[in-house]
């Protein structure tokens, strides 16, 4: 699969996964991808926590009880760090997203599918009770969470605006 079909491929999956589950070296592959993304001043401040021990998976569905949490054979735990990288300022979202989305394409090249948890882990403290399970330290924060897995049903593609209420050329042209 090339870039621009694991583009077209990936799609938030929310659902139950297979019961199949996921080689270390396919996760290593899919955190090199993360890995590889671009970050603020090259500074790299989001890191991963993969999980995919049972007991530890488990703990992880009890914070988010999703069905795609509660199947999910693998999860990688981004973990951002807000320092700032340059003249005080920091970047943290955006170097976690550059992130989280080469990582959702390698997936999906691969032939998983996940789901972008952000918002969801901003209620009842979850990204707190997720950082406490993985023991990851108080300067850092839980910023998304993508449990991962074989689909075992299609999720319906969800559509986007044509080109040209989203882009123009040279000069703005009403886009919404
Ligand atoms: C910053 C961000 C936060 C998100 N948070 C959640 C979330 O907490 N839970 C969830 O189910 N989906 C979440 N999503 C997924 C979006 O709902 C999804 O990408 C969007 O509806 C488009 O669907 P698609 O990814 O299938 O194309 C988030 C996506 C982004 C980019």
């Amino acid at each position: 699969m090339d870039v621009f079909e694991a583009i077209a491929e990936r799609r938030c999956y929310r659902g139950i996964f297979k019961d199949v589950s996921i080689p270390r070296d396919v996760l290593v592959q899919i955190i090199e991808a993360g890995i590889k993304a671009p970050s603020a001043c090259n500074q790299q401040t989001p890191s991963f926590v993969v999980v995919d021990d049972c007991a530890t998976l488990k703990r992880i569905a009890e914070v988010i009880p999703t069905p795609a949490c509660k199947t999910a054979k693998a999860m990688i735990v981004c973990v951002s760090d807000s320092r700032s990288v340059y003249k005080g300022l920091s970047f943290y979202k955006e170097d976690c997203a550059a992130a989280v989305e080469n990582m959702l394409l390698a997936l999906t090249a691969l032939g998983y599918s996940s789901v972008w948890i952000d918002g969801a882990l901003r209620f009842d403290q979850k990204a707190e009770k997720i950082a406490k399970v993985l023991k990851i330290p108080d300067t850092k924060h839980v910023q998304v969470v993508l449990p991962i897995g074989v689909p075992l049903a299609q999720e319906p593609r969800t559509t986007r605006l044509p080109f040209t209420q989203r882009a123009s050329f040279n000069t703005w042209s009403n886009q919404t």
